[in-house]
């Protein structure tokens, strides 16, 4: 193979020339992470990447190849910058599962579900507006929305998720600070990273706040049919067609594909076209074929069941093994479906000063602060459930707890003030893991 050599890469000399937008742009700490967190010997419950391994490969194959003999000069040509029509149509089928009617002509093809925030953020926000998101909040959301130079206010949340007083006071003090508010983000379905569910009063609750209080709703909803106990919920779109809709098929068929969509109202709808056209002219054509062909052929719902299955498995020992190993002064969610348990530490610790202990025991893990704009969250933890088999996850589990042990130790040697922060730091990890 050729050799190509590399530049310096020590030194930026366009330091000077970015805008302010990439310089406000932060390194995501789940990304750091993956470098670390991917060394066979760390069990990793960092990532949030889908275990794919049950994919029926070979049908996939055939399925593909056959795409390409009987439609390839279609499919690998460039094409509609809504997204082609005829999976546009097959998602309606798929976002009926959560009960939602709506027509193809309001639903635009995004390279994701992550194109699709960037995009909603695009045509709403200048820079100085304020998100509303709840706490805490999905990483990449936060990473899009601080690109866009906003200012993200987390409102507060309990048990059932976004609270709707905190929601209406949060909004009325930020209009009388003279704040614009462009939209709520929400994942009511087993968020990331907090596991929680809305309950269906709840979401009627908070969509009669914002209808009150003028706010856009922008639901994110890429975990909603990997429910693990029962039926799945009406999502909030459902309920309120104001509401802007993200989906996905990263987790319920592959994310390599990086097909999701937005639904919106018509005039929205306009906008994002125009912006998905400047973006990339049209979203990925092969992939949007290649999804619709395996919709239209293949048990996609079945598929979703085996999902189901395994990831329930996984969250089972995930829980089972927190309530045998985790130490007193511990509490932890128990999501109903997704990829996600939060975890908060006993009162003193700092999970980010934790994160290097936790790589010298073999475990990766994502700091709570991560999934906060403004600092929140030094006593979370992020575990993901989703990727390594059970008998890892157990393993994961007893090395976690006895990092959060090991750090009580030093804790109540020392004394919460004193210097466990200091003599924890300096390890050797990425600094940047914030
Ligand atoms: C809440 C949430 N939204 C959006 C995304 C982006 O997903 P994708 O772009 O693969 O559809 C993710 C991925 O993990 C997520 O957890």
């Amino acid at each position: 193979m050729t050799e190509h050599p590399r530049h310096d890469t020590r030194l930026d000399r366009f330091v000077d020339s970015y805008s302010q937008r990439t310089n406000g742009m932060r390194v995501s700490a789940v990304r750091a992470l993956f470098a670390v967190a991917n060394r066979p010997e760390i069990v990793s419950l960092a990532g949030g990447m889908p275990n794919i391994k049950d994919l029926p490969l070979p049908d996939i194959a055939g399925m593909v190849a056959e795409m390409i003999r009987t439609n390839g000069t279609q499919v690998m040509q460039y094409g509609s910058g809504q997204g082609e029509p005829v999976l546009r149509e097959q998602i309606l089928d798929v976002m009926a599962a959560e009960g939602i009617t709506a027509h193809a002509d309001d639903v635009v093809i995004t390279a994701g579900s992550q194109q699709g925030l960037d995009l909603v953020t695009r045509i709403f926000c200048d820079p100085g507006d304020v998100i509303l998101a709840e706490s805490p909040s999905y990483v990449g959301a936060l990473g899009t929305f601080l690109s866009y130079q906003t200012e993200v206010v987390h409102v507060a949340s309990d048990d059932d998720g976004l609270d709707p007083a905190a929601l209406r006071e949060t909004a009325r003090q930020l209009r009388r600070e003279g704040k614009r508010i462009k939209f709520l983000y929400t994942i009511p379905n087993f968020s990331n990273p907090s596991g929680k569910t809305q309950p269906l009063e709840r979401r009627v609750e908070l969509l009669a706040v914002c209808r009150e209080e003028g706010i856009l709703v922008v639901e994110d909803n890429p975990y909603g049919l990997l429910t693990l106990d029962a039926d799945p919920l009406p999502a909030m779109r459902s309920l309120d067609p104001d509401v802007i809709y993200l989906g996905s098929f990263s987790k319920t068929f592959a994310p390599g594909f990086r097909v999701g969509w937005v639904l919106a109202p018509h005039a929205v709808r306009e906008k994002l076209v125009l912006a998905q056209e400047s973006a990339t002219l049209c979203p990925p054509v092969f992939s949007q074929f290649a999804i619709s062909t395996y919709l239209a052929t293949q048990d996609w719902m079945g598929q979703v069941e085996i999902y189901r299955d395994m990831y329930r498995e996984r969250r089972d020992t995930m829980l089972e093994a927190l309530a045998e190993e985790m130490p007193e002064g511990s509490s932890w969610t128990r999501p109903a479906g997704g990829f996600f348990v939060w975890l908060t530490l006993p009162e003193g610790l700092d999970s980010q000063a934790m994160l290097p202990r936790g790589v010298d025991a073999r475990v990766a893990f994502v700091p709570g602060a991560s999934f906060y704009a403004d600092g929140q969250g030094a006593r979370n933890v992020r575990l993901s459930y989703c990727f390594p088999p059970p008998e890892r996850i157990r393993t994961g589990v007893e090395r976690f707890a006895a990092v959060v042990r090991g750090e009580l130790d030093v804790m109540n040697t020392f004394g919460i003030d004193s210097a466990p922060n200091e003599l924890r730091r300096g390890t050797g990890l990425a600094p940047d893991l914030n």
